[in-house]
């Protein structure tokens, strides 16, 4: 059963119902002002960190399973009933409810008794403020009084701190308003600059401040008392937990529409001018109210969603295919790319799943996301690069993560992935090949962000590489560390105690614990490091790098190659894990996708048969397990992976993540159906009928599908934030359709399903235009009859870089 439909021309997915099997999410903003928004509108917004800058509040796993958010309610004067047009919080029944998400904003419209109502909640471009445009509409024939009420409630900024400190929180609560203006300002009058503001465009006819006197005593935000008796009480928060909520009274005659806006915004003002006067507590509102009264201009909030339109539009512009299946042209032209925006916004922060403070940046993760979102906005990717590196430890390893707000790397996660620095050197080589801009190598950049400690970016890429050469175990394969890709394959932890974190725990000492899938990632590294430094003139290095991957790759050979397969590691005491000998967890699928992708395997065979034993013993018609057979019961010598029930999570659950590195495998050894099928069976659209198994959005990836062994055996869990995102992207778009920046022009170099009679797309690389048109004669997946650039046959398919500005003309027959 589906919950909604693709509107691929609006670039949109419309709900049209709200009881979605789970909340069905969207975010706003994607600069530095961010929210969440479901198609409830539940969710909340932040600046620049979920954590630390928390512009309102949110309560996770909460009964409903999504309470709290953007909340307008619609009361009818004379039969004093009242509604949500969003269908929460009151969850009175809704004619024509829709809810349309697009490419950072939501449409929430819905009608009830004749009283139509659509909001458009954005964040214009540039501003730290969103916008809920709300037009309220009466279809009835008669005129109809109706007040309107606006809910959010503030958080006191650190969101842990908020919900874990209330001796003291709900003492410090402190409100402004002025000109029907909300101003919350929470320790304002000490250490802060910042303070948010709610506005409305109407005049009010009252207002709330203080949460528990709006909803009053034992209700909820589905019943507030306010609303219910039809008035604000004006109240004006001291302590407890400061809300916003304005009333605006509205007369509608028969077939009339009025428009209300209301601006949430973040604003912070120069430490020596925060008051006004001088001398008092009071807010200093100069700044701010220019800019208020800008975004509360009906005309303003409209040429600022035109603008966000336009941007996504051209962000999107840089790679458009058209291809022969409508699920790979909507995730590849639309939401795929979105998501990757996401992804690289948001790293593995803020979702429905990931409570915003738990964990911020990702080393290994933001690194990932780059392979997606590099075509799109490079500058901002350069910046990325360049504040992950500076987190980079002088030993080339690396914090698993960094605040956000801080940009310093913490061990608030654990620390020890020995796979960590291999993924920077991934990330600044899509970053070159997509622009070129060598210069970003002699970016001067600390480490562990000490100031006096900077070296060129590039000398980061080499300790990198060293950081796994030098720490290598009996087999020559690079020690694991705390885990790698697999942050669950914690083969020197050895927890007994309840509770202990997995991720964070001490590790035992003196362990030979090695990892393959380091090694393969290693193999990779290595040669885009080659790649790099041949660029640099450094023709002795880049052979250095290479001997490093072949001796890599005769260590994998040796010691990682199980027969038909390749092992996942060797464990503490040195015995091999992934092996057909292994009772349990005896084939991995990381070693599978990442070994092939660095080139092991792919002259003599091992590759297919590795691939076919991927095919016998992990695929599922969902997706691609982790590994078989899965753990049955707790291995302390595992660790976290163990620790899940079977057929979830690292446990052999459909971890999706690894699914594309199997695809571009298989298109490595030009198996175009197979690679195209695995792309299908966890593709969300093409999952879209399963909507009621599934239950996460159709339209962006899960973390996870659960696993044959799970009860629930393909339900996705865990939307949005995942390398799935980035992965899925590079592999549809560089190795199925084979369109590939390189460092020297696009590679084009398409493995496609044997029906399929070719494709066309439309990619812009480094300010030029490239028209590709595919053709290729049925049976065929792999394999180039010509290509002709503008007219001229060239050589081999590796389309050189044209000037800035040029519109090129690229036909290719495969063949
Ligand atoms: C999860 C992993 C995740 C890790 C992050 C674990 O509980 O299973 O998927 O990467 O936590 O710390
Ligand atoms: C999610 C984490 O964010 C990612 O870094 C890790 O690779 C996967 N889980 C697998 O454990």
């Amino acid at each position: 059963m589906r919950y909604g439909h693709f509107d691929d021309e609006r670039r949109e997915y419309v709900v049209t119902r709200p009881d979605t099997p789970l909340p069905w999410i969207n975010y706003l903003g994607s600069e530095a002002y961010f929210g969440i928004i479901s198609n409830t509108a539940g969710g909340y917004s932040f600046y620049r960190d979920a954590r630390l800058r928390r512009l309102t509040r949110y309560r996770y796993n909460n009964v409903p399973f999504d309470l709290g958010g953007r909340y307008l309610y619609l009361r009818d004067s004379e039969s004093g009933e009242f509604w949500s047009p969003s269908w929460q919080p009151t969850r009175l029944e809704l004619e024509n409810y829709e809810c349309r998400h697009g490419m950072g904003y939501s449409s929430i419209g819905s009608r009830r008794n004749g009283i139509e109502a659509e909001t458009l909640y954005f964040v214009p471009g540039g501003e730290n403020l969103e916008i809920w445009r709300a037009r309220v509409t009466n279809r009835r024939d008669s005129e109809a009084k109706l007040s309107l009420f606006s809910a959010i409630e503030f958080c006191l900024w650190d969101a842990w701190d908020d919900q874990t400190n209330f001796q003291r929180n709900f003492s410090t609560g402190q409100v402004e308003v002025e000109d029907g203006v909300i101003y919350h300002k929470t320790e304002y009058r000490e250490r802060r600059d910042h303070f948010a503001y709610f506005a409305c465009s109407e005049p009010l006819a009252g207002f709330d401040t203080q949460r528990d006197t709006f909803l009053g005593a034992y209700r909820s935000w589905d019943n507030p008392e306010a609303v219910e008796r039809g008035e604000s009480f004006d109240s004006v928060a001291h302590g407890w937990a400061p809300c916003g909520s304005h009333h605006v009274e509205l007369t509608l005659a028969p077939g009339e529409t009025k428009e209300v806006v209301f601006v949430l915004g973040y604003w912070e003002n120069p430490a020596d001018a925060k008051f006004d006067p001088e001398g008092s507590q009071t807010i200093n509102k100069k700044l701010v109210k220019p800019v208020i009264e800008r975004f509360l201009n009906s005309g303003e909030v409209e040429s600022a969603f035109q603008s966000l339109r336009e941007y996504w539009s051209e962000l999107l512009g840089t790679l458009q295919v058209s291809t022969p299946d409508e699920h790979a042209d909507r995730m590849v032209n639309v939401w795929n790319a979105y998501q990757c925006m996401v992804t690289f916004n948001m790293s593995r922060s803020a979702s429905f799943y990931e409570s915003g403070i738990g964990r911020g940046m990702g080393f290994r993760d933001s690194n990932q996301d780059l392979l997606g979102f590099v075509h799109m906005v490079p500058e901002r990717a350069r910046e990325r690069i360049l504040d992950i590196a500076a987190t980079q430890l002088p030993s080339g390893g690396a914090y698993h993560q960094y605040q956000p707000m801080t940009k310093r790397g913490n061990n608030d996660v654990g620390s020890g992935f020995n796979d960590d620095p291999a993924w920077l050197i991934l990330g600044v080589a899509a970053y070159l090949k997509e622009t070129g801009d060598l210069s970003i190598l002699d970016e001067e950049v600390t480490y562990d962000n000490e100031p006096g400690s900077e070296s060129p970016l590039y000398e980061h890429l080499q300790r990198s590489l060293r950081y796994t050469l030098h720490r290598l175990g009996p087999h020559e394969l690079p020690l694991i560390g705390r885990a790698d890709w697999n942050d669950c394959l914690n083969l020197n932890c050895f927890s007994t105690t309840p509770g202990e974190s997995f991720q964070t725990t001490e590790n035992k000492e003196g362990g030979v614990a090695e990892s393959v899938f380091i090694a393969g990632l290693f193999v990779l590294a290595a040669e885009e490091l080659a790649q790099i430094a041949e660029r640099r003139g450094h023709t002795d290095e880049a052979e250095t790098y290479r001997a490093d991957a072949a001796k890599m790759s005769e260590a994998v050979l040796a010691h990682g190659w199980d027969g038909e397969w390749f092992r996942r590691a060797y464990d503490y005491f040195g015995d091999v894990i992934g092996s057909a000998g292994n009772e349990e967890g005896q084939i991995f699928i990381e070693p599978q996708g990442m070994c092939i992708i660095a080139g092991i395997g792919l002259d003599d065979g091992k590759a297919v048969t590795a691939l076919d034993s991927v095919a016998a013993r992990l695929a599922t018609e969902h997706g691609i397990v982790l590994q078989q057979p899965a753990f049955s019961h707790y291995y302390v010598n595992l660790g976290e992976i163990s620790s899940y029930p079977p057929g979830y999570k690292e446990n052999a659950g459909i971890f999706c993540h690894t699914n594309p590195w199997i695809m571009i495998a298989e298109a490595l050894v030009g198996r175009g159906d197979e690679a195209f099928d695995y792309y299908q069976r966890i593709n969300p659209s093409a999952r879209e009928e399963l909507s009621d198994l599934h239950r996460c959005e159709p339209y962006v990836y899960p973390q996870m599908i659960a696993g044959k062994d799970a009860p629930s055996f393909g339900e996705a869990k865990n939307s949005w934030l995942s390398g799935t995102a980035a992965w899925n992207f590079v592999a549809v778009s560089q190795w199925i359709l084979g369109i590939r920046a390189e460092h020297d022009g696009l590679r084009i170099d398409p493995c496609l399903p044997k029906s399929w009679e070719g494709f066309e797309a439309t990619r812009s690389f480094r300010g030029a235009t490239y028209k590709i048109n595919v053709s290729k004669p049925k049976g065929v997946c792999r394999g180039i009859a010509q290509v002709v650039v503008n007219g001229q046959k060239i050589k081999g398919n590796l389309v050189e870089t044209h000037p800035a500005g040029a519109a090129v003309v690229v036909e290719v027959t495969m063949g």
